[in-house]
């Protein structure tokens, strides 16, 4: 069978750059598309290092239409995974237009770009972010989605209606995967690629790890007033390289004509809640390591507790997170130490 080639928009930064790695390993073709607004060469050029060759990379940004046509004209897609997006919570609710205009249209161009080309297997990075505050936890894929809480997350939750609508109107030209992913932590095991957050990062595990490395004074832990065990909001760390496995097993369905309908859906988590508190004591103990921290009144938005019931994934896909937490947390901190050059 010959290859099979993926298009990989946004494949430069954190999510994307392990996706890329893990499909080629598995023997695909992939080509990266990226503006770089939100990353720069680091992670490409990582992955080209972990990888031992050069990969085809395009300065392009997916909102421009005539580039988004452009691409699937150069090369024989046979499937898109699409990163590009912005998705800082707090500065999409500042500047809803911003993350409105780049996370639709971008996302409507590729539809189109890749209907116009014939066909083509869509994968849409979702998120966690459309249950919102669920009712009963662990969510499963039927889970009511709920409204949500920022502009990004609603960018989340229309693109995710955006590509059933439009594949249900192809004609079978277009199939589609949803992923909703959790959090999202960790680096890839050669600390060659990880999150580069720009400026102060907000999300938890880059917080700590430039905690640690004496980069950021000390953690804010937002709330030990919640519901939950002790105090703290729960989360479903999934390392990112299990998580991006599971885009290599939901390409490979789509290729192979698997789906059972046009569009499917599939919690990517382990199944396992963990604490802020939890995590912050598991980083320091596996990594020996101190992380000043004090503890903060609650952040705006967010959601006490979260996790996913992953069975969906784990059957149908045949993808199951393997990564245990002590592996992930020190992964995330060599790949700190390696940015510090230590
Ligand atoms: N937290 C802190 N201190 C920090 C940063 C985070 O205590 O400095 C806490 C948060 O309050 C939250 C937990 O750590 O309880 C996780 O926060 P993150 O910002 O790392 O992640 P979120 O769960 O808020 O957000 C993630 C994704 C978003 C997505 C959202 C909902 O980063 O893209 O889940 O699915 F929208």
């Amino acid at each position: 069978m010959s290859k099979k080639t993926v298009l990989v928009s946004g494949g430069a930064g954190f999510i994307g750059s392990h996706v890329t790695v893990e499909l080629i390993e598995a023997g695909y073709d992939v080509v990266v598309a990226d503006n770089f607004s939100n990353c720069d060469m680091t992670c490409f050029e990582g992955v080209q290092k972990i990888i031992g060759r050069k990969l085809p990379l395009e300065k392009m940004d997916f909102c421009d239409e005539a580039a988004a046509k452009a691409i699937f004209k150069k090369y024989p897609i046979d499937a898109v995974i699409h990163f590009a997006a912005f998705k800082a919570v707090g500065e999409s609710v500042e500047q809803p237009l911003k993350y409105y205009k780049n996370n639709l249209v971008s996302f409507m161009n590729v539809l189109e770009a890749a209907e116009e080309a014939g066909g083509c297997n869509v994968l849409f990075s979702s998120s966690a972010t459309v249950y919102g505050e669920p009712e009963k936890v662990p969510v499963t894929e039927l889970t009511p989605r709920q409204p949500a809480m920022s502009p990004y997350g609603n960018t989340k939750t229309m693109c995710e209606d955006i590509l059933q609508d439009t594949v249900k109107a192809s004609g079978g030209k277009l199939r589609g995967i949803l992923l909703r992913y959790f959090n999202p932590i960790g680096a890839h095991p050669s600390a060659l690629i990880g999150e580069l957050p720009r400026g102060v990062p907000n999300n938890l595990v880059p917080f700590i790890t430039q905690t640690a490395i004496g980069k950021r004074e000390i953690l804010s832990i937002f709330g030990n007033d919640y519901p939950t065990p002790d105090g703290t909001c729960q989360r479903d760390f999934i390392d990112i390289v299990d998580l991006a496995r599971a885009h290599v097993f939901a390409v490979t369905r789509m290729i192979e004509g698997k789906m059972k309908k046009g569009v499917e859906i599939f919690n990517v988590g382990t199944g396992r809640p963990l604490s802020v508190m939890e995590l912050v004591n598991a980083f320091e103990k596996v990594n020996g390591v101190k992380v000043p921290h004090k503890f903060a009144p609650r952040r705006a938005g967010d959601i006490t507790a979260i996790w996913a019931d992953p069975t969906l994934a784990n059957n149908e896909l045949g993808w199951k997170a393997t990564r245990s937490i002590e592996e992930t947390l020190k992964a995330a901190w060599a790949w700190e130490c390696r940015l510090a050059g230590k």
